[in-house]
């Protein structure tokens, strides 16, 4: 089955609200224009129930079945933009200096909008529809704060089904993995405090500048040493900072970076290992070595048996040869992560053919890509709900 003739002649009215939209970016929390946008659309459509200020700024519509009671499924956009200056020049390029929609949010929120007023329109499913409009899913964890605030046992959400464009995958095309396909981040912060003094005179001071090195080359040992080589971890040290004079061995030293990971057992691993190589170097050394570690999003991972359907579909709507269905996972983050840990579900790349990458000042979404993705949600519904 090819994309829905419905899809297909809504594509006009949708690549104007994604127009308006793209006109219009906020950021993180702060989408109140947005989310009153989806409201006044997600009213209009005639939605059974539309609940705002979920996880601060995020809305949800509901849409029952005419065809009788069936479980509840979530399926979610996201809306929030980016701090760039967009270049595109584009005739609907944003208004507002300095921030812009660089990642495609715009059309995401667009596709479900139109999804959801098809399915309103139609209602040709037994069950629920939960329409979700997260906020800041850049760095603020929008997802997270839904799930939360109960977003999951209010609507009694069974699965949750997320989608995100790729620039460079061609328009009509999905990709998709089993498993973790995005990765988990955390950032560390490690302050090493020996005992400052005259340069010349080294023995009588504890130089937090040789234990930092020290640490920076055992902190490699995490990926080469600790970790099966067949497993992916990143960790990089990204910040150091120590000292102020030539002769002066200072009292301190701090360095920062990043972890990523595809699993969560590497995850607590890479965590452990980092402490532990910190209690162990500052022993050594008589030195006292803090470790702040902060954990970000999780992995963003597919369950099986939910990533099978969701590929499924896509096959159904674009066609077997067109679903890469055992892409490479992406180091890069998502926080639709939370609601993968919270529900069963999978998240879907769909392609937005040739154009600049994400979150780069020449992007933009693609408007062709909105039939494919209102047709995959449609769909989807219809099938997950099937009377
Ligand atoms: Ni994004």
């Amino acid at each position: 089955m090819p994309i829905l003739n419905c899809a297909a002649e809504m594509q006009e009215e949708v690549a104007g609200w994604r127009r308006h939209l793209h006109q219009t970016p906020e950021l993180n929390f702060d989408v109140f224009q947005t989310a009153g946008f989806v409201t006044e659309k997600l009213k209009a459509f005639g939605c059974d129930e539309v609940v705002t200020g979920l996880g601060k700024t995020g809305v949800v519509g509901i849409i029952r079945g005419r065809k009788g009671d069936g479980p509840t499924i979530g399926l979610r956009a996201d809306m929030d933009a980016l701090p760039i200056d967009e270049i595109t020049g584009k005739p609907w390029a944003s208004t507002v200096r300095g921030k812009m929609h660089a990642c495609g949010h715009d059309g995401h929120t667009a596709m479900l909008l139109g999804a959801a007023k098809y399915l309103a329109e139609t209602r040709n499913f037994a069950g629920t529809v939960a329409v979700i409009f997260q906020p800041a899913e850049e760095g603020g964890g929008g997802g997270n704060e839904m799930v939360k605030d109960g977003m999951m046992e209010r609507f009694d959400i069974e699965k949750v089904f997320g989608m995100h464009n790729m620039p460079g995958l061609p328009v009509g095309q999905f990709a998709i993995r089993p498993g973790p396909i995005m990765a988990a981040t955390a950032a560390f912060t490690i302050t090493v405090k020996g005992r400052g003094g005259h340069a010349a005179m080294p023995h009588g001071t504890i130089d937090p500048i040789v234990i930092a090195s020290q640490l920076v080359g055992a902190l490699q040992t995490v990926a080469s040493r600790s970790t099966d080589p067949v497993e992916a971890v990143v960790v990089s040290v990204t910040k150091f900072h120590a000292g102020d004079a030539y002769n002066v061995i200072s009292e301190s030293a701090e360095i920062a970076g990043t972890v990523r990971t595809l699993k969560k057992q590497i995850a607590k691993k890479a965590e452990e290992r980092i402490r532990a190589l910190c209690e162990g170097l500052g022993l050594a050394f008589g030195a006292t070595v803090a470790v702040e570690y902060s954990s970000g999003y999780p992995v963003t991972f597919n369950h099986p048996e939910e990533m099978m359907f969701a590929s499924d579909i896509a096959a159904n709507v674009a066609g077997d040869g067109q679903v890469h269905r055992a892409i490479e996972p992406i180091m890069g983050s998502e926080d639709f992560s939370y609601m993968l840990e919270a529900r069963p579900g999978a998240f879907i790349f769909i392609g937005n053919g040739d154009t600049a990458g994400l979150h780069n000042p020449a992007y933009d979404f693609n408007d062709e890509a909105i039939p494919h993705g209102m047709s995959y949600w449609v769909k989807l519904a219809e099938t997950a709900l099937a009377a």
